[in-house]
């Protein structure tokens, strides 16, 4: 038996990935940008066993089937593909938040699986290799692989099954950013990101404006970030997380709830008297406020004054990606 156990941590998109290319491969169709979070983490272990005669996944302590599993079994088949003597594995994972509620438990999910089984499997744990096997199974694991401020490039316009892994784009502590989570459910989304891009390029009226303007915007964030400039990225972010969702609105997908719309005004109420803060939405309905240390406690204060945030989760930039528990530095 072949053990090891890795953590990742979440990221959140400040560029949104939103669309596939339409060959196989799992290939964004535009490119993003995301900071890696402190605070939101996944441990997964994982233990190829010769007595197994199916995948094992445990997630969050329930044994799972169905989609999850053969999500999980598709990364480990990859694996398999490389190994010298294949078998079968048992994976035991547990989300330190919700999941598949729009906070990115794919992201840390499959960047701890895709860690954990490489080297349980006794292959070469190179990062590029790693975060190429996790955006496989879901794109926005890629730039969980790395910590900081990570990007991911576009894939190749024509068909391809080139390695297309997340980069180091600045270093954790390149800006002083805090996103405040709030969460306004505990409760799992209804459509999950991959049917919901998948719905939006297939019927939303809004999908090819969205794929000329994602890499405007993508070009306006890493130059905000590479001046350090808060309030410009900040607009950037805010305009990314409106444009992807507009083009998801235009297919009759709508993640926002009474809350997240409260909570969108709040922002905006703050911003207009003053203070620098910005929103951003995942693939859920909670909303992401993004601010600077002077302000986190002013801000929080009004968040939670609002009624609609069930708790605040105040995440900072992560300089860790992924790592192996037994070299884990938290
Ligand atoms: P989220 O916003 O949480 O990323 P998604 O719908 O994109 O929501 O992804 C959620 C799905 O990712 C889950 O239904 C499950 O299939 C998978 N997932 C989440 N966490 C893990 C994990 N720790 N290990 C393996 N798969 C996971
Ligand atoms: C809105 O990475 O979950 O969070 O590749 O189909 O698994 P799949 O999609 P996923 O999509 C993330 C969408 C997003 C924006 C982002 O993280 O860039």
């Amino acid at each position: 038996m072949r053990t090891a156990t890795a953590i990742a941590n979440a990221n959140i998109a400040l560029a949104k990935y939103w669309g596939k290319r339409a060959y196989a491969g799992n290939y964004p169709a535009v490119p993003s940008l995301s900071v890696t979070l402190a605070g939101l983490q996944t441990t997964t272990t994982v233990s190829f066993e010769r007595s197994l005669s199916v995948d094992e996944l445990m997630l969050n302590g329930v044994a799972q089937e169905g989609k999850e599993l053969d999500r999980v079994a598709a990364l480990l088949d990859r694996i398999r593909a490389v190994m010298l003597s294949p078998c079968f594995a048992r994976v035991v994972s547990a989300n330190g938040f919700p999941t598949a509620s729009g906070l990115a438990s794919s992201a840390s999910g499959f960047a701890a699986l895709a860690a954990a089984s490489t080297r349980a499997a006794g292959l070469d744990v190179e990062l590029d290799a790693v975060s190429d096997l996790a955006r496989r199974s879901s794109a926005s694991a890629a730039r969980s692989v790395f910590g900081g401020f990570v990007s991911l490039d576009a894939g190749p316009i024509a068909v391809s099954n080139e390695r297309l892994a997340a980069k180091m784009f600045a270093p954790a502590d390149a800006l002083d950013m805090h996103v405040l989570v709030c969460v306004v459910t505990e409760a799992a989304k209804t459509i999950g990101s991959t049917e919901a891009m998948r719905r939006t390029a297939k019927e939303s009226s809004l999908y090819d404006a969205w794929l000329a303007v994602a890499p405007v915007q993508y070009a306006s964030i890493c130059d905000s970030l590479n001046r350090a400039d808060f309030e410009a990225l900040g607009r950037a972010a805010e305009a990314s997380a409106l444009t992807m969702h507009a083009s998801a609105f235009a297919a009759r997908i709508v993640y926002g709830t009474q809350s997240t719309f409260a909570l969108l005004q709040s922002v905006r109420r703050l911003r207009d008297s003053g203070t620098l803060v910005f929103a951003t939405m995942d693939a859920g309905p909670h909303v992401k406020v993004l601010v600077q240390s002077p302000n986190v406690a002013g801000v929080r204060e009004q968040l939670v004054k609002s009624g609609h945030v069930l708790r605040v989760i105040d995440a900072q930039p992560c300089a860790q990606g992924v790592r192996f528990v037994d070299e884990d530095t938290r």
